[in-house]
């Protein structure tokens, strides 16, 4: 069996999950071969971590990391949708690498042009991690769903808001002491108004409406509000009237194109949406001919979602890989029904 070497950039929550896994793990894709952590790059080498990296060959800058003759697949696990991690995507794709990523605010902000490179290239780019954690949400969404006409998505797609809102409910806590939490749980992005401010669903609805509706990532058109506004009272109020206040991020074709949205809302105590507490994600997908289907499972932390960026090296190891978008990417109009599906 080949063995793949795989390069990690960034060696946080999800990275460390990763490394972990693949120390004990290697041959975890029966078809796929032996997936083996070479070389890693991090803002510091000394860092206390759970994992031994001492082994491994060092990158001081991801750009190198991803350019390395010795690295089969680069994973990028940095985070934001420009600087470091967006230089060092394209480096790997311009030098013919299978790009594995979890971040969501690169690929809804710079999907496209990414997918046309990569295309370009004939590699892989694969970001199953980026959306709902360790719920295989895109690989439904693009792969299992793509015969079907999908209408609208809607869920609960960032498991901070959602922790946040729980334990403001369950345990009458302050906003800023369940923020303080889901930071320490590792379910919290670096800058927290990412999470707070509903940007980081807006990214992830946006990424799932490409992928479902046809076209580019069109991050620029979601209408975003987050939870910031919302508190004690507006939860005690809603749950006396037996609602749970949600963030819902939701996406429906509208016209030539789709409405993508992230909000609070009152969900019905009984609905399985509201159901879905703590850092739990959740998402319903509607469509012409499977009705409706759910989704429901773990959206952050180290073990899911490390779970998910290896999923997609078991892909790059066994061929199994898709175009990024449907049809070329290069020649879609932003978040518009392909032609085909209109009807
Ligand atoms: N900060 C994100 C969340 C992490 O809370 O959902 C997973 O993408």
């Amino acid at each position: 069996h080949r063995t793949w070497r795989i390069g990690v950039a960034g060696l946080g929550t999800v990275g460390g999950g990763l490394l972990g896994f693949l120390e004990v793990r290697p041959q975890y894709a029966p078809a796929g071969g032996r997936a083996v952590v070479t070389g890693v790059s991090a803002r510091s080498r000394s860092r206390p971590r759970t994992v031994d990296i001492s082994n491994l060959a060092w990158f001081d800058d991801p750009v190198a990391l991803a350019q390395s003759p010795d690295i089969d697949i680069f994973v990028e696990l940095v985070g934001g949708s420009d600087g470091p991690a967006k230089a060092a995507v394209e480096a790997a794709l311009q030098a013919g690498k299978a790009v594995v990523t979890a971040n969501k605010a690169l690929i809804a902000e710079h999907g496209a042009e990414l997918a046309a490179l990569a295309e370009a290239k004939g590699v892989p780019l694969l970001f199953e991690a980026a959306v709902m954690g360790g719920v295989p949400a895109v690989k439904t969404v693009r792969e299992a769903l793509v015969g079907e006409d999908i209408r609208s998505l809607s869920g609960i797609l960032n498991g901070t808001c959602n922790y946040i809102l729980t334990e403001m409910e369950s345990a009458g806590s302050a906003f800023a002491d369940v923020l303080a939490e889901a930071q320490r749980l590792g379910y919290a992005e670096a800058d927290p108004t990412m999470d707070v401010g509903g940007f980081d669903a807006a990214h992830k609805i946006t990424i799932l409406a490409a992928l479902a509706f046809g076209g580019a990532p069109n991050y620029a058109a979601a209408e975003v509000e987050g939870i910031a506004a919302v508190d004690l009272l507006d939860i005690r109020l809603a749950g006396d009237l037996g609602y749970r206040v949600k963030l819902i991020a939701s996406a429906e074709r509208a016209g030539e194109g789709a409405r993508v949205r992230v909000r609070p809302f009152l969900v019905r105590k009984d609905h399985p949406i509201a159901q879905a507490n703590g850092a739990l994600n959740a998402l319903f997908i509607e469509g012409e001919r499977i009705g409706r289907i759910f989704l429901q499972g773990p959206g952050a932390g180290a073990g899911p979602t490390a779970a998910a960026v290896a999923a997609d090296i078991a892909d790059v190891m066994t061929g199994a890989v898709r175009p990024v978008f449907q049809g070329p990417a290069a020649g879609l109009s932003p978040c518009a029904p392909s032609a085909g599906s209109a009807a």
